[in-house]
This record gives C-alpha cells, structure tokens and sequence, in this order.
C-alpha cells in the first residue's frame, strides 16, 4: 500500500518540463514518506488523508520541540496488548495476584471483565450508550478492590512478578520526549499507583511525566480505602482533560499535541488544550480489527494495525523534534 511506485518517482525527476518550485515540494513530499519517515509505509499503516497527516507532521516540525506536547493513554497504548500470543496485563488486571486479593475476588473481577470489555470495544454501540456501562464495570471493581484491603507496601513486588510489558521502543520514546523537555501526559483510566510502578521499574519515570489516572486512597496503616477523586474510566476523559490536564501548568504555551491511543474515548483527551493549532492522532487498534478498522480509519489521523511496537510514534517524533537547520 505504498503511496508512490518508483515509476513515479522517476517520471517526477526527470520530466524537465515540471517547473522547479513544483518539483521541489514535490520532492519534499516525497521524502517524507519514502526516506524521513520511512515507518509511515509500513503495512500496518493506515491513513484516511495522507497528505493531511503530511501537512500537520510538517507544520509540527516547523513549530519544533519547544510547541509540542505529547498526550497518551496507557494500557493497551503505551503497554503491549499481547505478546507470544498471550494477554499482556492492564494497570487493574496487575492486581489479579494473590498477594493482593483472594480467589473469589479474581473469580468476579474476570466476570465483570468479560461482561463489559466486550461492550467497551463494541463499534455498534455509541459512546452515549456505553457510558453509564462503563462507571457500572469501574464502579464494582474499585469496590471489590476495596474489599479486599489492598497493601499499598505489596504493590510494588505485584508488579515485579506480573507479564506487564511496555510496547517495544518504548525507551526510545521516554527517553527522546525527556532529551527534547517534551513534556509526556498519560492520561489512564487505569490504576494510577499500579501505573506508576510499572514506568518506575522499567526506569523512564522522568521528570517530564505528567499522569491523570485512578489514583488509591490508603488508610495511615497503608490499606486501602478508597480511590481518590472523579472516577476516569474510558468515555469521560473529555471531563478529566478539561478539569486537570487544562490546568497543568508543564503544558501550557504548547499548542501542538501528539495524542496516542488505542479507544475511540481516547480522542478526547486533549480537548482541554487551549488554543491548539496542530493535533495528530494516532490510534492502536488491538482487538476487532476488521468490525472496527472503517471506524478507527475515521476517527484516527493514523491507525495502527496489531502493531506492539512504537515504532511509528517514535519515526514521527524524530521527525518533528529534528531541528528545521537541519533540512
Ligand atoms: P487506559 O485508559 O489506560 O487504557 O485504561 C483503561 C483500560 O482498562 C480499559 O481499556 C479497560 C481496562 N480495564 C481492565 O482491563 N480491567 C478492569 O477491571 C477495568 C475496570 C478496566
Ligand atoms: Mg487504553
């Protein structure tokens, strides 16, 4: 599915009637695709309007690192989705170990699972229809979580024996945003303790790091209690960017946004930019791939087909941060 054959190519280059300018953003164009950002022609690639993902990836990079700001959500995003062909664990299926609950807690939690993922991921459902379905499954699990008197102290060591994985490049892509003083919002409606414990231990927890997620509220003792603040789940971040990320003072003065995610909910994250001028999208799309390709090609400025890696969000972010002296 590559955008230009080598006739093409050729037949640009050397027709010597095609005047110079048109020749050179011709050329520019070209080299986009074909050499700067080799990756955008990898086939698991996929685009609505590649010239407007173009356009925006030029307008970014002639803005450069000190405009931009990077929002992404976290499972399933920034972690893997599989890997060996096996789940790879969310920020709440981390804490499916017996050193933080019992069996018949698992046994519910994997029911509500298996009850509401479906309906989260289901392209015939409106985000209307899915919202009050969705506080529903958050709302029992952080109650069940809470039953079962969670150690702060033992999540650390839950994480360390858990499969949680981040995408492969994963430490290009913290440590490039960190070099560049791009500051990286992870915007989860997963378990933001479990979260931060994971980044931690794979050493990118960097002091460009802004997180909004489900945080826990542990008693002095350190057991839990509650879970801190308004409930994120997948379909009102709009409300989380508006009341947190809108405030965030590391964010401000940035009006270019790469947005990283892998649900349709994921979209309104950067709703609470002001004045933004570029915002590119790019979205994973794991699971359902062909019930949800059409939507994801139409929501996304760039879909991901079962890729684990990063890829792709590292190939683009090379290119924007590369200084304009240097082209
Ligand atoms: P995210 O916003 O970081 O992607 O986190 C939300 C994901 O967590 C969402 O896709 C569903 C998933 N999830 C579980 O895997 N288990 C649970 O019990 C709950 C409530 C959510
Ligand atoms: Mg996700």
């Amino acid at each position: 599915m590559s955008f230009h054959s080598n006739i093409d190519y050729f037949y640009v280059y050397y027709i010597p009637w095609i005047y110079t300018p048109v020749r050179t953003v011709l050329a520019i164009w070209h080299q986009l695709t074909k050499t700067e950002i080799p990756e955008l022609a990898k086939c698991s690639v996929l685009m609505r309007e590649r010239s407007r993902v173009e356009e925006t990836i030029h307008a970014m990079q002639r803005a450069g690192a000190g405009n931009l700001q990077v929002i992404s959500d976290f499972d399933m995003t920034l972690t893997k989705f599989a890997h060996n062909g096996k789940r790879v664990p969310t920020t709440h299926n981390i804490l499916d170990t017996r050193l933080l609950i019992n069996e018949d807690c698992t046994k519910k939690m994997r029911e509500l699972l298996n009850t509401y993922y479906p309906i989260e991921i289901d392209p015939g459902r409106s985000a209307e229809e899915k919202l009050p379905l969705m506080v529903e499954w958050w709302t029992k699990v952080h109650e069940l979580l809470i039953q079962q008197r969670i150690r702060k102290d033992r999540l650390a060591q839950a994480v360390k024996e858990s499969s949680a994985m981040l995408r492969d490049g994963y430490k290009v892509f913290f440590d490039h945003l960190e070099e560049q003083q791009v500051p990286l919002l992870i915007f989860s409606a997963g378990v933001g303790d479990v979260l931060e414990e994971v980044i931690q231990q794979n050493n990118v927890f960097h002091p460009n790091v802004h997180i909004i997620s489900n945080y826990m509220d542990f008693d002095q003792t350190g057991v839990l209690r509650a879970f801190k603040g308004q409930l994120i789940h997948t379909f009102n971040k709009r409300e989380g960017a508006l009341t947190h990320a809108a405030g965030l003072r590391e964010l401000q003065g940035r009006p270019n946004v790469l947005l990283l995610g892998d649900s349709l909910g994921d979209l309104t994250m950067a709703d609470g930019v002001p004045e933004h001028q570029n915002i590119l999208t790019i979205g994973f799309l794991n699971d359902q791939v062909e019930e949800r390709k059409e939507l994801y090609i139409n929501s996304f400025d760039i879909v991901l087909v079962k890729d684990e890696t990063m890829d792709v969000p590292n190939a683009v972010l090379r290119y924007i941060t590369s200084s304009r002296d240097n082209k």
